[in-house]
């Protein structure tokens, strides 16, 4: 009797095992769905660290770091959120961002003083009218000026 039972009840449990298993991979495509989607275009520096161990046995670690550029990371971030503004046609408190020229009269290469860098702080005025990841720009900013010393080019 008790073996009939177990025999029996052996196709219910390979069904249940099937449904778990299918649930396991609805819940894994859910939790694809889910994931967020908003779409970046910031770059920012990216830093490569690598360690090289010698044949004595000593290791050295060089750090390169990808510099910013004002063509490819600077002027795509004036140009949505700034120009608009700031253009020879109309530049609010004489401030044109619109060539690499123009911007340079805001910034100081090198230095954390640039008009440029604390009006994009996230404490400054002109912080509110960056778009989207603000903070991510505004550190861009901060990088290209400082650390990049505001060059025009790669
Ligand atoms: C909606 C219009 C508008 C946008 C967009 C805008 N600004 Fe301005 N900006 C102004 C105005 C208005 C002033 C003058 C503010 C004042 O003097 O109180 C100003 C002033 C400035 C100044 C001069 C500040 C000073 O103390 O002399 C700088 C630099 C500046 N903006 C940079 C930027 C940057 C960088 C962006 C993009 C993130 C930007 N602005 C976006 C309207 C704008």
């Amino acid at each position: 009797m008790f073996n009939s039972f177990t025999r029996s009840s052996t196709p219910f449990v390979a069904t249940a095992a099937a449904l778990w298993t299918a649930g396991v991979l609805f819940v894994a495509c859910g939790g694809d769905a889910d994931s967020p989607t908003s779409p970046s275009t910031i770059t920012t520096p990216t830093t490569t660290t690598t360690a090289t161990t010698t044949s004595e046995g000593t290791t050295t670690s060089t750090t390169t770091s990808t510099p910013l550029a004002n063509v490819n990371d600077i002027k795509p971030v004036l140009d949505s959120d700034c120009v608009a503004c700031h253009s020879p046609r109309l530049h609010e408190s004489n401030v044109d961002l619109s060539t690499y020229a123009s911007v340079m009269r805001v910034v100081q290469a090198g230095s954390s003083n640039s008009l440029l860098v604390r009006v994009t702080r996230s404490n400054g005025i002109m912080y509110p009218n960056l778009t989207g990841n603000r903070a991510a720009k505004s550190e861009l900013i901060r990088s290209w000026v400082i650390d990049s010393r505001a060059a025009e080019t790669r």
